[in-house]
């Protein structure tokens, strides 16, 4: 049975949600599952915005022929190639053979490889800023390459004012329903979702994302229709802020994030000590993260969202803690930037790894690295309590002067 919802009279949300997969690209856990969007325009033609991921393609060939009501479907738009949006191309294809498909220089050359060569005269090649009539609406294309693959693009409607933002302004989470911003808590029940499929998926790519923020901000827009999540109506604001402050790298909240490896549990006890001092210094936004027990995706995105950092960890085989060097080399591939950050090293008999902490974190951009490394030499004692009182004062300084994003002051 069909299981759509009408965003407006003619335009039909189409998609559906998965909530059986463990780990989005096999690489991220959705606990909360994630729906796959795709959208129907019907007017004197007809036109679908993308697919979906083939693990719902049989929901969605549903509400997709029930929306069509026996009508044939005349234009397939690809905004991105991703599989999760493209997989059922070639069903599209052979259920609607004169329907034709549309996309920028860039994806036929992906539709070939994930599909075959499409014929010359199903093709409709689009630059920026291209249109496409389908009677009474009118369809503007803009490219948005690396948001989140290269031949990305986004598509607007002119008569809606709606955007079809392709990855962008998407989350994981499954819907429940509720397909629109005002029928969702987004603070209390998607922001940490929203931000963690951010931060890991567009996450590497804030410079294209600014320049697709740059590029639509001219557009009047209504209605965000993402690939994933909820669509976006009335007060864009909320996602619009977030998308601007993660793409700039800049936190969202005067907050401290803890990371730690600990092998034993001297160095969790001196990240323990670390954050009840701070709590008595009046800093109360900390989070503690056990990196060996917290899927590094979550560890990403409280990147993303917090302005002081603190890596405390165990020197092993001479270098940095494994699972500690995990994340260091994840921030490094996403291009991480702009923070303040804390470094504790442990060792029983040469503790080394503090030095080689500060040279990655300093091989970030705009890394601010506070002097001095606190050592513990095996567990906590007189010495280096003392050195994680001064620590303490010195992140609390500078967490009570750092300048944070004017929006993220009404977050605490
Ligand atoms: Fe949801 Fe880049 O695909």
């Amino acid at each position: 049975m069909y299981c759509t919802r009408s965003i407006t009279k003619e335009i039909v949300w189409v998609g559906a949600s998965d909530r059986r997969l463990a780990l989005f690209e096999n690489l991220f856990p959705i606990p909360r599952g994630v729906s796959y969007n795709s959208y129907v325009i019907t007017d004197e033609k007809t036109a679908l915005i993308d697919t979906v991921d083939a693990s719902v393609s049989r929901q969605f060939l549903e509400n997709l022929l029930h929306t069509l009501c026996g009508r044939p479907l005349d234009y397939l738009i690809v905004n991105h190639m991703e599989p999760d949006h493209c997989a059922c191309i070639g069903e599209l294809m052979l259920r609607f053979p004169d329907m034709k498909l549309v996309g920028n220089s860039k994806t036929f050359p992906m539709i070939a490889k994930f599909f075959g060569e499409v014929p010359d005269e199903l093709k409709i090649l689009v630059k920026e800023n291209d249109t496409l009539s389908l009677g009474t609406h009118t369809l503007r294309f803009f490219t948005a390459p690396m948001v989140h693959w290269p031949e990305v693009m986004v598509t607007y409607d002119e008569k809606e004012q709606m955007l079809f933002s392709a990855d962008a302004f998407g989350s994981f989470g499954a819907l429940n329903g509720c397909l629109f911003d005002d029928e969702i808590c987004f603070e209390k029940d998607w922001l940490d979702d929203a931000r963690r499929y951010y931060a890991n998926i567009v996450g590497k790519f804030g410079i294209p994302v600014q320049n697709a923020l740059k590029k639509l901000s001219s557009l009047p827009i209504k209605t965000i229709c993402p690939l994933h999540g909820p669509v976006w109506r009335g007060d864009l604001s909320p996602i619009l802020t977030k998308y601007d402050l993660w793409s700039r790298y800049e936190p969202e909240e005067r907050a401290v994030a803890l990371f730690y490896g600990s092998m034993y549990g001297s160095t969790e006890n001196a990240v323990n000590i670390l954050a009840v001092k701070l709590a008595e210094e009046g800093i109360h936004n900390i989070a503690v993260y056990d990196v060996s027990a917290t899927h590094i995706s979550t560890l990403i995105s409280e990147i993303f969202r917090c302005s002081h950092l603190v890596f405390a960890a165990p020197t092993y085989n001479g270098g940095i803690y494994p699972a500690m060097r995990n994340l260091l080399d994840d921030m490094a591939a996403l291009g991480l930037k702009n923070r303040t950050a804390a470094v504790i090293e442990n060792g029983s008999w040469a503790p080394s790894c503090g030095r080689q902490l500060s040279e990655e974190l300093n091989a970030l951009k705009d890394f601010r690295i506070l002097d001095p490394v606190v050592t513990i030499h095996s567990s906590v004692g007189a010495d280096s309590e003392h050195a994680l009182s001064a620590l303490a004062e010195q992140l609390t300084a500078s967490i009570k002067g750092v300048s944070v994003h004017p929006s993220a002051e009404l977050i605490r």
